[in-house]
């Protein structure tokens, strides 16, 4: 059984998708780390992010090994991260990877922009996560601030407002909530709430 999550930029959807997984005892992607890591890979080569050949050629070369990188966690690796995901022979060659994780038994959960839309549109269950942007700026930053006094909210946001567009205006594979997709919205429900009324969400829906 497959379960996907998609959602903007800082939604808690990725939070949500591990307690998920875990949940339901399922294996779990965040596919988010796959774009992160190539973005990584093009820049430690030297390379031009808005190369697609160059993106391209790391996407097929990925070593999912190295996803586990405390490096691919913060602000700007996912903003290079959107850079690389335009690509869309970046996306084509991220795909099989994506798709196989899925398929394993007994169950996966996958979180990212254009799972229930691209990745896996037969997904049994799918959701889209969302929240205000203000309130999803305030939860990066905070989470960014314990890190990093030097951080400013209004660049958080501005941060945030760009990644958006430019995932939702790209050609190939933009982030939209899929037309089964089911919504939630998180803008006033803490990580605790957030998880109980998924799992309330996805059980309904498989007893269907
Ligand atoms: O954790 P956060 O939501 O900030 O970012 P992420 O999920 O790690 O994704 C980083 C970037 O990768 C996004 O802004 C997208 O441009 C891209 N991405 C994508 O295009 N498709 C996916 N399935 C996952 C991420």
């Amino acid at each position: 059984m497959i379960i996907a999550i998609d959602g903007p930029a800082a939604s808690g959807k990725g939070t949500l998708a591990r307690r998920i997984a875990a949940h339901f005892g399922f294996g779990y992607l965040d596919t988010g780390l796959l774009y992160r890591a190539v973005a990584r890979d093009v820049a430690a080569a030297g390379g031009d992010l808005s190369d697609e050949q160059a993106a391209a050629a790391m996407a097929r070369t990925l070593d999912p090994a190295s996803l586990d990188d405390e490096a691919l966690r913060g602000a700007k690796a996912g903003e290079a991260a959107s850079m690389v995901a335009r690509h869309p022979q970046v996306r084509q060659a991220l795909l099989e990877y994506q798709r196989a994780f899925a398929s394993r038994p007994p169950g996966a959960v996958l979180d990212g922009r254009d799972i229930g839309t691209v990745v896996c549109p037969d997904a049994a269950v799918k959701l889209f996560v969302t929240a205000a942007v203000e309130v999803r700026a305030r939860r990066r930053f905070t989470e960014l601030g314990a890190k990093d006094p030097g951080v400013r909210f209004e660049d958080v946001l501005e941060e945030l407002r760009q990644r958006d567009a430019r995932d939702m205006a790209r050609a190939d594979a933009p982030m939209r909530q899929a037309d089964d997709a089911i919504l939630l919205d998180t803008t006033d429900l803490d990580i605790e709430a957030a998880f109980e009324t998924a799992v309330g969400l996805i059980k309904r829906k498989i007893s269907q």
